[in-house]
């Protein structure tokens, strides 16, 4: 606890100090819970809040730090726990077991301290102990707790905050990008230059009408939701489980369109799978398109006999082209200097990404607007029907064994690994319909 002490000493030197929570509360998301209760309930849901807890990165973590001889200092922990990095509980992410629940994963603080964004990976953020708290709100009500003040870094409404968000989105190991998430933004129609400028709040912060602390009085503000629904879901016990799958369900949706055609061809019929990225302000999947797998399962069968089956997996089956080499996998191969594959970034010299690219331009006679991705399965036999449907895993099953086998991972982690199915792209063709696409 020293930390504390003298960050709270050199803010009292310094005078800028207030009344009102102090360099401890204000780093601690429970000191906002009594006048912001529904934000710190939906942060405490999301993975920001899981961030340093979450059994996989902590697992990871151990495991490059050992195979590096501590060579990744505190990458990973300047994303996954700025707080405990800056406070100096942790250097290198190994004891975050033993790092006090208020300094854990990505808090309040951790955002709304941000006063500058050095470059846009890697975490590279400052944030500022001057007891300012920086929101989207340009005539915040005084209140003894915290000077507040609007600043474009914490403001949905500004594209800069997508580079608040885009230091910890965006990766890069030596000059590979592991995780471009930011850029792949930058470079689409919702980034900065393109058509349709959105931020990364607007889509991933959705607002509602109502009063932004919970107080008398309070005036009605646009807030907005703090629980961040993407992919991933924690799996171990964690608060909020229900409503971040409800999020992710309803984010999913309409992220995706998918198209079946079925046509003749040579000895049966040809299968045209078609999906396209409508809604993800970048590519998709996103973040750790290496850990990511996205599948198409394809079936076509006649009465009970099933001619081909492509991307079928038993549950606890590891999703890979290796075991079905027509699978259509949507994800990141990592390669290592000498060319083969490798699984772990620390060994990273190059990525090959197979994603559902962003829309970069809305001019129809441009040739980058067409960005849908097809796949053609060839089919023997004269099926009655053909089924597709879209799977998500949010981390691959083989990754998990790794880390099991290496000692680091409880293998009740792998038995609580979700598999999602995409709700509004699962297409059905029967023969009765004649040859044609089903949307
Ligand atoms: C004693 C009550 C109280 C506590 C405790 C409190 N706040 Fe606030 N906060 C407020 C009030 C009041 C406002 C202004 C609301 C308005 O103008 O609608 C506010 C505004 C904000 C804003 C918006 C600022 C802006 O200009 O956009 C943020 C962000 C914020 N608080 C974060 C926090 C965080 C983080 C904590 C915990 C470290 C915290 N608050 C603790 C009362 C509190
Ligand atoms: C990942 C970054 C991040 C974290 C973590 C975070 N916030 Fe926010 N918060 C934002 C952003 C960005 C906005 C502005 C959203 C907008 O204007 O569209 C915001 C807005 C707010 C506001 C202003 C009202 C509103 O809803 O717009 C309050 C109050 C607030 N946050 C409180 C908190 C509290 C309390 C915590 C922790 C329990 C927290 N935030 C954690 C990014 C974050
Ligand atoms: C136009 C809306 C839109 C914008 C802008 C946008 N996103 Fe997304 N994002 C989505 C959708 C839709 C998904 C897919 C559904 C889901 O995962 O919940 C998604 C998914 C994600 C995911 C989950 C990872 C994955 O595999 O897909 C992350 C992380 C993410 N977005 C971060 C960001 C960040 C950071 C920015 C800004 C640099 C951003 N998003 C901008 C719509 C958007
Ligand atoms: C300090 C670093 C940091 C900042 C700033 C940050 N994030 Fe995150 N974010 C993370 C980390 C780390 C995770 C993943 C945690 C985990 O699962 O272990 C994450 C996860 C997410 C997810 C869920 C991804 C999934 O696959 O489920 C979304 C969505 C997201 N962030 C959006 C945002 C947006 C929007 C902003 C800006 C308003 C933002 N983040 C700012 C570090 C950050
Ligand atoms: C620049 C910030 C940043 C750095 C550095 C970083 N991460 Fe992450 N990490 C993220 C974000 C953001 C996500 C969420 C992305 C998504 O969901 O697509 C994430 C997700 C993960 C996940 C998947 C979480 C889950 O539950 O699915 C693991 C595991 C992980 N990181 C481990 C690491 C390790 C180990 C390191 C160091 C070698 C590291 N990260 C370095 C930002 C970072």
């Amino acid at each position: 606890m020293r930390a504390w002490l003298l960050a709270s000493l050199l803010l009292s030197l310094a005078g800028c100090w207030r009344d009102g929570l102090d360099a401890e509360a204000m780093r601690d998301p429970a000191a906002c819970a009594s006048c912001h209760p529904d934000h710190y309930r939906e942060w405490s849901g999301s993975v920001h809040a899981y961030a340093s807890d979450d059994p996989v990165f902590l697992a990871l973590n151990r495991v490059g730090q050992r195979a590096t001889n501590g060579g990744l200092g505190s990458l990973c922990v300047g994303c996954h726990a700025p707080t405990a990095l800056a406070l100096g509980l942790t250097t290198d992410g190994t004891n975050l077991d033993a790092v006090p629940r208020a300094a854990r994963g990505v808090g309040c603080w951790a955002c709304h301290a941000i006063d500058g964004v050095t470059a846009v990976h890697n975490g590279a953020l400052t944030r500022s102990d001057d007891g300012v708290v920086r929101g989207g709100i340009a005539d915040p009500v005084d209140t003894p707790a915290h000077a507040s003040e609007r600043s474009p870094l914490l403001d949905g409404g500004s594209l800069a905050s997508s580079d608040a968000c885009g230091a910890c989105h965006d990766v890069l190991v030596g000059a590979v990008a592991v995780e471009s998430t930011y850029r792949e933004w930058a470079g689409s129609v919702v980034g900065p230059t393109g058509r349709a400028p959105l931020s990364c709040a607007t889509c991933h912060m959705i607002g509602k009408d109502g009063p932004a602390a919970a107080l008398p009085g309070m005036p009605t503000r646009r807030v907005h939701d703090h629980q961040f629904p993407g992919i991933d879901q924690p799996l171990i016990p964690w608060p909020e489980t229900a409503r971040l799958a409800a999020g992710i369900e309803r984010d999913l949706q309409a992220a995706l369109s998918a198209r079946l055609c079925v046509t003749a061809a040579g000895g049966g019929v040809a299968a045209e799978v078609t999906l396209e990225n409508v809604q993800a302000g970048h590519a998709f999947p996103s973040g750790v398109t290496h850990s990511r797998r996205v599948w198409v399962e394809l079936v076509a069968s006649a009465g009970d006999q099933v001619l081909f089956a492509s991307g079928r997996f038993a549950p606890g089956e590891v999703v890979s082209a290796a075991r079905d080499p027509s699978l259509w996998l949507l994800s990141s191969r990592f390669i290592g200097a000498d060319g083969g594959t490798v699984e772990v970034p620390w060994e990273v010299a190059a990525i090959d990404s197979e994603l559902l690219p962003p829309a970069v331009t809305v001019d129809p006679l441009d040739p980058r607007y067409y960005h849908a991705k097809a796949r053609t399965y060839e089919v023997l036999g004269a099926p009655d029907r053909v089924e597709l449907a879209v799977h998500v895993e949010p981390i691959g099953l083989d990754q998990l064994d790794a880390l099991i086998a290496a000692g680091e991972l409880d293998p009740a982690v792998r038995a609580a690994m979700p598999r999602l199915t995409l709700p509004t792209l699962t297409r059905r063709w029967d023969r009765a319909q004649g040859y044609g696409c089903v949307r």
